[in-house]
């Protein structure tokens, strides 16, 4: 049993991974378009790895560290992932991303990132999220944008993957400009860690 909630949007189920979705995660991330624009997915992706990285997310969630969502269609099939870094220093969130090819284009993104916000701002208290995107991947910037993050910088060979530098686009929301929009995303009680005190002052104070 997981500790990570369990969001439900319109079409969506974001929870936990677990162990068994290890194979199917290799799958979906094996594919180079997906490799190709994220800094820590190496291309081809080693088998095991899938399982070494979903039994990490426990040890981040424990240390209020981040979470990662499993973004699944309502029969389970794992569509992609959404996630946070937390900088509880800063109150700030980077999220972060990737739907599996064959989902790509249906929105999905945008949709699990939006339910990815909501919890952010809500469950963790955050002031800010961020995101950042390879210049050269404006599918991402345009999640980015539709989810109403404000561009703030564009970092010249600011990154480097597999020898080479890249340009990044850094986007950002302060909690106080974020629009759900879409309907909140209905959080399961049961499985969501009761919200920090620092949280529930910030939600009183709404
Ligand atoms: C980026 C990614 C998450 C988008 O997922 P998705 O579910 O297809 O995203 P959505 O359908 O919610 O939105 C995609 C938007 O980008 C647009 N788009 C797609 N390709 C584009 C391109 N080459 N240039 C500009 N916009 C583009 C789509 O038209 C859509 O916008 P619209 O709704 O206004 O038409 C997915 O392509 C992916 O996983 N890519 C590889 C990993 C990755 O890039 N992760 C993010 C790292 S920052």
């Amino acid at each position: 049993m997981t500790l990570i909630p369990t969001l439900r949007t319109d079409r969506l189920v974001l929870d936990g991974f677990r162990l068994e979705d290890a194979e199917e995660v290799e799958r979906l991330v094996g594919e180079e378009q997906i490799a190709r624009f994220t800094l820590n997915i190496p291309h081809p992706y080693p088998a095991g790895a899938a399982a070494t990285w979903i039994a990490e997310h426990k040890k981040d969630l424990r240390r209020g560290q981040g979470l990662a969502f499993a973004v699944r269609l309502p029969d389970r099939r794992i569509v992609g992932c959404v996630g946070l870094r937390i900088e509880r220093r800063h109150d700030r969130g980077e999220l972060g991303y990737w739907i599996g090819l064959p989902f790509w284009g249906q929105g999905y993104a945008t949709e699990a990132a939006r339910a990815c916000l909501v919890f952010g701002f809500e469950h963790f208290a955050l002031h800010k999220i961020v995101a950042s995107h390879m210049t050269s991947n404006p599918a991402s910037g345009r999640v980015m944008e539709k989810l109403g993050m404000t561009r703030e910088a564009e970092r010249l060979q600011h990154t480097r993957k597999d020898g080479v530098y890249h340009d990044q686009t850094d986007y950002g929301l302060l909690r106080a400009s974020f629009e759900p929009r879409a309907a909140r995303p209905e959080v399961s009680r049961r499985s969501a860690p009761p919200p920090s005190g620092r949280a529930r002052r910030a939600l009183r104070g709404r």
